[in-house]
């Protein structure tokens, strides 16, 4: 990030201030949001809930800089987001941040391997380099053997583990994650989960995933409610096999 900025020892890794977000103009001018004030802290997994419009995606989308607030402080590490412009935003997310949605988002006549190996042609790596990660990437989540499928070829529960391989094939400090299990049947999503949880507890990933299922949820230490466009309340859980610090 840019030398001479502010570091802050204990500051949250995430932290969101009155973040307001309106679409449109005049008479169809829509709130989404309304002044979320929100911390997440490195090292966490977090689920998202709240009901249909209730501002969940939108706020993801503004954490993973693929959207920007209307008002309010966005900051990561310290630093401040919103005053990025869109080419810092875009080095922000390349660097730090991995993104998966429900939809899973593959490029459909291009194999598992070219797939994840995506974000690394973005960052200009060479493709020796790119081959190599991306295969480390696909062995994470356990599809190294799949690697020259294309998604067609692949079941939902995989092409969704494609998905997750090109989020973390960069690396990132935080993986985002927009119902990820929306488009699964339980039992893959609880393999997604699981998936989730190894990165979350074994690479230190800092995982946030909305989820409108509470078995889904589960999985989260941190469950964050969302009601009209605001943060309504937010739960501390213990999850299984995790010791309970004092
Ligand atoms: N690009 C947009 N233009 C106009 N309105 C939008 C846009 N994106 C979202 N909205 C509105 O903002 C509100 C919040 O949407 P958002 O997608 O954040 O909800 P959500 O909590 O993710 O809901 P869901 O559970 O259905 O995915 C909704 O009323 C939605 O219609
Ligand atoms: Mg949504």
């Amino acid at each position: 990030m840019a030398a001479g900025a502010v570091q802050v020892a204990d500051a949250p890794l995430i932290c969101l201030r009155g973040v307001t977000k309106t679409y449109g103009e005049g008479a169809t001018q829509f709130q989404a949001l309304k002044g979320v004030d929100l911390d997440i802290a490195a090292g966490d997994f977090v689920a998202v809930m709240g009901p249909s419009g209730s501002g969940k995606s939108t706020t993801m989308n503004i954490l993973g800089c693929l959207d920007v607030p209307s008002a309010g402080t966005f900051l990561f590490r310290g630093h401040h987001v919103e005053a990025l412009d869109r080419d810092q935003r875009a080095l922000l997310r390349r660097k730090y941040l991995g993104f998966v949605f429900q939809g899973f988002n593959l490029l459909s006549r291009t194999s598992a391997l070219e797939n994840v190996e995506l974000p690394l042609l973005y960052r200009g790596d060479e493709k020796k380099a790119r081959r190599e990660a991306a295969m480390a990437a696909l062995d994470k989540v356990g599809l190294k053997d799949w690697w020259d499928h294309t998604p067609a070829e692949l079941s939902g529960g995989q092409q969704q583990r494609v998905a997750i391989a090109r989020a973390i094939v960069t690396s990132p400090d935080v993986l985002l994650a927009d119902e990820p299990t929306g488009n699964l049947d339980s039992e893959r999503s609880v393999e997604i989960m699981e998936l989730l949880t190894d990165l979350n507890r074994a690479a230190g990933i800092t995982v946030l995933m909305v989820t409108h299922e509470p078995d889904m949820a589960a999985f989260a230490r941190t469950v964050v409610h969302f009601k009209d466009g605001l943060v309504e309340r937010i739960e501390a859980r213990h999850v299984q096999g995790e010791a309970v610090s004092a």
